[in-house]
């Protein structure tokens, strides 16, 4: 059985005034333990809210270096991000991808320096609306899932976990319909399942992102293959964040 997991990416949104008071109303609602549920802030953030997780959080963060220390002025790396309480870290988030230059091989690199240190990716993947278009969808994200498959060793998948995020969807309040996306994540799984073995393959979580709301997260979880979600937008506002948590509980 594989637990859901329920992310929010605060993306470059938040101060110290804005975090406590979103983080106090998400632990102060959450009710139960079914949903695996994260928090991944801006990094300067990240000891700030791992005092207010009281162990009922996980924290994310929401990139890390390839490197792990040297001149590469602006970066932190996942040693630095463990020594906070850093439990997951996102890699190849399309924004990362389009506006930062991070190619198929810097994605694998940061990969391995993610699981190298015990942290657990949440490796995003995910087509343009010209590439669905062009019906290229399945060609990209194997392309983008192999380029980390090549590089990482089986026993360092384990605890990792995928993202499908339609780039189209991302931000733009088009969601993917639960077919479209559990059609997606079953081929993830099917490419997952080959390399490493039906057993690990079926119990790696595959999260969807990409406009989820409270209004649509229900009838996306309940697919077979969509194992919980990555929430940006709606992951700053508590009410709308604990009602996706709630979808995924059911
Ligand atoms: P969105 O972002 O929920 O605002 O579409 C999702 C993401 O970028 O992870």
């Amino acid at each position: 059985m594989r637990k859901s997991l329920v992310a929010g990416n605060w993306k470059l949104n938040g101060s110290l005034a804005d975090n406590q008071e979103l983080v106090a109303s998400i632990v102060a609602g959450l009710s139960g333990g079914a949903v695996e549920v994260a928090v991944c802030p801006p990094s300067p953030y990240l000891g700030q809210v791992k005092g207010l997780c009281e162990g009922r959080l996980a924290l994310g963060a929401q990139d890390v270096s390839e490197h792990k220390s040297g001149a590469y002025t602006g970066e932190v790396a996942a040693s630095m991000l463990q020594e906070f309480g850093v439990e997951y870290v996102i890699v190849g988030h399309s924004e990362r991808r389009s506006l930062f230059g991070d190619s198929d091989n810097r994605v694998a690199a940061k990969f391995v320096a993610a699981v190298q240190q015990g942290l657990k990716p949440v490796l995003c993947l995910g087509e343009t609306l010209e590439e669905r278009e062009a019906g290229a969808t399945e060609s990209v994200v194997r392309r983008q899932l192999e380029a980390v498959l090549d590089v990482v060793e089986r026993k360092h998948w384990q605890h990792a976990v995928i993202a499908y995020e339609p780039v189209w969807a991302i931000g733009t309040g088009k969601t993917a319909t639960p077919e479209q996306a559990q059609e997606v994540h079953a081929f993830l799984r099917g490419i997952l399942a080959e390399a490493l073995g039906e057993e690990l393959g079926q119990s790696i979580r595959l999260l969807y992102g990409g406009s989820v709301k409270p209004d649509n997260a229900a009838e996306l979880f309940a697919k077979e293959d969509i194992d919980g979600g990555l929430i940006g937008g709606a992951s700053l506002k508590a009410a709308d964040f604990l009602a996706i948590v709630q979808a995924a509980a059911q």
